[in-house]
């Protein structure tokens, strides 16, 4: 069903929690160094939230475009950049933000992602989260492509 698709080319990102959920996020909603907000893919015509398929949460964040190193950069459209949120050591979301050093960390068993580099910092995870390429249309964010890698628990 629609619900479980992978995030499909032209999808919107929409907020996955909170106050607006389902609604679009906005490239100013987004603070400059973090924290990142959930996301789910939308088709922009159904308005069907693809928020049935665990794999589809994602997260997305804005650094200043200087801070990636240039694989992660390639990504970046205005220094924002979206990732899958489920960890990849047992698919727990991503869910908290280490404001000092700008880090995602699991609160399952720890596990520290860097967005800039692509890298696990530290913890039980065996490979980094997989960027999801995306794409600006006004100040609305849109997906542009398939997961670069693989996505949610690797065992
Ligand atoms: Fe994330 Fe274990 S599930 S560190």
């Amino acid at each position: 069903t629609p619900e479980n698709e992978p995030p499909q080319v032209g999808d919107l990102l929409v907020y996955a929690t909170g106050a607006r959920i389902n609604q679009p996020i906005l490239t100013d909603d987004l603070p400059l160094g973090g924290p990142f907000r959930l996301a789910f893919p939308m088709d922009p015509q159904t308005k069907v939230v693809r928020s049935q398929n665990v794999n589809n949460t994602l997260l997305v964040l804005k650094l200043p475009l200087q801070s990636y190193d240039p694989k992660v950069a390639a990504h970046a459209v205005g220094g924002i950049v979206c990732y899958s949120a489920i960890c990849t050591h047992l698919g727990c979301t991503v869910s908290d933000w280490e404001a000092g050093p700008q880090l995602m960390r699991c609160p399952c068993h720890g596990s520290i992602y860097n967005p800039r580099d692509d890298k696990v910092v530290s913890g039980p995870a065996p490979l980094p989260l997989a960027l999801l390429p995306i794409r600006l249309e006004g100040p609305q964010i849109v997906v542009a492509g398939a997961f670069l890698g693989p996505v949610g628990e690797q065992t």
